[in-house]
């Protein structure tokens, strides 16, 4: 029987910036951190750079007409720091404006609502140079970038989100090394969290007094954190890494305090009217999720723990290792909804990665990634008959895209692009989510 969707339900996708408009030098575009970090030979899979990508940048009236036909009421990009600050800040770059102006523009013309993360971790160099989010000045400045864009576009934009995962840069690029800058160090995990905290904070303050009638949340990927093995060490990595992971970039902005293993070390950190600027009412909770998450005990990783492959024998996983386990997606919910008082909450990314095949007649039939947004959209019916306030959903991604370390390697897209011809092809989950959206049920 077919389950109903809210009447109401904003059904979109999503992209970023860096991973889909190429164009990296076009129009005045200052470097990011992004193309310093692929320039380094091994930080990417195959050599990839994201210097042409899916050149949404020059396609964008065909990428919004794939959203059309989709049927989204609503599309998640980001604005280019760089593009709009080539030095992070002082003078706009004016071209780089009239950009979003015109995506902006079109979208709202195809009935398409722009939704804007201002940050999707493509940081201008310069910015990055004078310590990027190991300093606190990064957060004052990342503030005026983004009262510029609100002031730009907050007359046609009405949702906006500061940071797209924030809590991925401590715990990948300066625990692991693996993101751009790639610069491992304890004390620079800490001092980013805090930082980007403050970002956040600047942001709200930003939308409140540029754009009052905008509606402002946080965007975060969170999973349930899970030891590898059933063992006390694990379960200590598991309870630190929870906090790692889910608690350090959320509590603050919801609870108003940090969560107790690092609260200590944050501490010193802390200067007054700190938390109540991080604290402010936020309008939606934005989640992004797509597996739980695997810790075991590593002495060599900066916190002292690392994110591992799931127990063998789990259940099956995509093409880039994550647990297909929809059960954990409602734990997740439930979590997030129960720990922050019942929040209005956005599903503002969700998909699945598996090695699509072009075929001879041009066509891509993707079963598993149909299967995957079938399980995890039936755990989100059942979210919202258990009463959380779900309010919509949207698919990661839109289509294929420089899928950051990965490069083109892995593909998460609902669209298929040929990267040596740029042609965009539906793939068959598409057409089903197409079904999907149009019936508003599963
Ligand atoms: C999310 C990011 O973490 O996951 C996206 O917001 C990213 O930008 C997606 O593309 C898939 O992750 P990955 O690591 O495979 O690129």
């Amino acid at each position: 029987m077919a389950r109903n969707f809210p009447p109401d339900f904003l059904w979109g996708a999503a992209a970023s910036a860096y991973q889909t408009e190429g164009a990296t030098e076009t129009d005045g575009r200052g470097p990011s951190v992004w193309d310093a970090y692929a320039k380094v030979p091994g930080n990417i899979v195959n050599g990839d750079t994201a210097d042409v990508s899916c050149d949404h940048y020059h396609r964008y009236p065909e990428d919004i007409a794939l959203m059309r036909g989709l049927g989204v009421k609503a599309f998640r990009l980001s604005t280019a720091w760089p593009r709009i600050f080539p030095e992070g800040k002082g003078q706009v770059n004016q071209l780089g404006v009239d950009f979003y102006d015109r995506l902006i523009d079109l979208m709202l013309h195809e009935g398409i609502e722009p939704w804007i993360c201002l940050h999707h971790w493509d940081m201008p160099v310069p910015i990055e140079e004078a310590g990027g989010w190991r300093s606190r000045e990064t957060a004052k400045i990342f503030g005026d970038y983004v009262a510029e864009v609100i002031r730009r576009f907050g007359d046609r934009v009405k949702r906006f989100a500061p940071i797209n995962e924030p809590n991925v840069i401590p715990w990948v690029a300066y625990n692991l090394g693996r993101h751009a800058p790639g610069k491992q160090s304890y004390d620079a995990c800490l001092q980013a969290i805090h930082n980007l905290n403050l970002a956040h904070g600047k942001t709200v303050t930003a939308v409140r007094a540029e754009a009052p009638d905008a509606e402002i949340g946080n965007i975060v990927s969170l999973g349930p954190v899970r030891p590898h093995y059933d063992d006390a060490a694990h379960e200590e990595a598991r309870i630190f890494g929870d906090c790692m992971w889910r608690r350090v970039m959320v509590d603050p902005l919801w609870l108003g305090k940090y969560p107790e293993p690092i609260a200590e070390k944050i501490e010193p950190l802390i200067q007054p009217g700190d938390m109540e600027e991080i604290s402010q009412k936020l309008d939606f909770f934005g989640l992004n999720h797509y597996n739980p998450v695997f810790v075991a005990p590593n002495p060599n990783a900066t916190l002292g723990y690392s994110e591992v492959m799931p127990p063998s024998g789990m259940g099956p996983l995509t093409d880039v290792n994550w647990l297909v386990d929809p059960g954990a997606f409602l734990e997740q919910i439930r979590d997030t909804s129960d720990r922050y008082g019942k929040p209005v909450i956005y599903i503002t990314e969700n998909g699945a990665s598996y090695p699509d095949m072009l075929r001879p007649d041009r066509t891509v039939v993707d079963p598993q990634r149909i299967s995957y947004f079938n399980q995890y959209l039936g755990a989100l019916l059942d979210a919202i008959d258990e009463g959380h306030d779900i309010r919509g959903y949207f698919a990661w991604s839109l289509m294929d895209n420089f899928e950051w370390g990965r490069g083109y390697s892995k593909r998460f897209g609902l669209v298929y692009v040929d990267y040596p011809t740029l042609q965009r092809i539906p793939k068959a989950s598409y057409h089903w989510l197409k079904g999907v959206i149009a019936k508003n049920a599963l």
